[in-house]
């Protein structure tokens, strides 16, 4: 008789998970050492990875910051290295790490619109590549690609970040499609509005935020933990037949 299987079980896996300093990938990062991952934890903040380390103490698995800036290419390559070496190899890749500039288009110069692209896309496109051999030698490999709600509809005045995620997504079904036979998966979360620093100005915006809470079927912000459990189900067996989707978890938001 075959032995029950936890098919979210992530026991042994090794994964990388950028932007992990707080918020959203502070969550992920934490549930997957919960659930047994040995996970390294990429972001510039020293203190925020110290706290993602505190945070996963008495896990069955473990979290190792490293301190780096993605948006440089040397440190991605340089990213991918030192997990693979600390890790031993490398199953899981979230690209979680992003940041917003909400600006029209006539106030976006070019040089803020390639410091978001640079973050929130290239730096997904140079992390697949060079996580590209390890996924394939792993026998789990996963890339879970942390979008929006704002890859799939667009909102005025925020041009340059709904461009990017728009991108991701293409990056996510494009890849899914090239490593298909590869036995690697590739899909995206897309979050709608989540309670964290990102939308700090957007909180204290009394009218905004009210706007959210309104247009929000369930009536309420998301909290990041709530990001984690479809985050573990694109990370773990669950999801071994889905790949080039995007899992939207808005509370309804792209339902109306
Ligand atoms: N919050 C929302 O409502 C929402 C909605 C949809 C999608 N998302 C997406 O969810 C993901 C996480 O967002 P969040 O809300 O958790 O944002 P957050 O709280 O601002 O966290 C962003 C993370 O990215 C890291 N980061 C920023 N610039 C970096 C750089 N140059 N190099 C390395 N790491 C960098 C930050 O760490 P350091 O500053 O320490 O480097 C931090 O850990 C993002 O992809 C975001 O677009 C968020």
């Amino acid at each position: 008789m075959e032995m029950h299987r936890d098919v979210f079980d992530l026991t042994g896996r090794r994964a990388l998970v950028t932007g992990a300093s707080r918020g959203i990938g502070q969550a992920i990062a934490v549930e997957y050492a919960r659930r047994g991952a040995h996970v390294l934890v990429a972001a510039r903040t020293a203190s925020g990875l110290a706290e993602t380390v505190e945070m996963a103490t008495g896990a069955s698995g473990s979290v190792t910051p490293l301190q780096a800036d993605l948006r440089s290419e040397t440190s991605i390559t340089s990213a991918v290295a030192d997990a693979v070496a600390t890790l031993g190899g490398l199953d899981i890749l979230v690209n979680n790490a992003a940041d917003d500039h909400d600006s029209s288009i006539e106030n976006t110069d070019l040089s803020t619109w390639q410091r978001v692209l640079e973050l929130n896309l290239q730096s997904c496109f140079l992390l697949c590549q060079a996580a590209s051999p390890h996924l394939a030698a792993s026998e789990h490999g996963k890339v879970v690609n942390v979008a929006s709600v704002l890859g799939a509809v667009a909102v005025p005045n925020d041009i340059a970040y709904v461009s990017a995620k728009h991108g991701l997504v293409g990056l996510t079904r494009a890849l899914a499609l090239e490593w298909g036979r590869r036995g690697i998966q590739v899909n995206a979360l897309a979050p709608g509005f989540v309670d964290t620093s990102m939308m700090a100005a957007v909180l204290a915006d009394e009218r905004a935020a009210t706007w959210i809470k309104r247009s929000t079927p369930m009536g309420r912000w998301a909290d990041a933990r709530e990001m984690t459990g479809p985050a573990v189900f694109l990370a773990s067996e669950a999801s071994d037949f889905m790949t080039g989707q995007v899992l939207t978890v808005d509370g309804g938001w792209t339902a109306q």
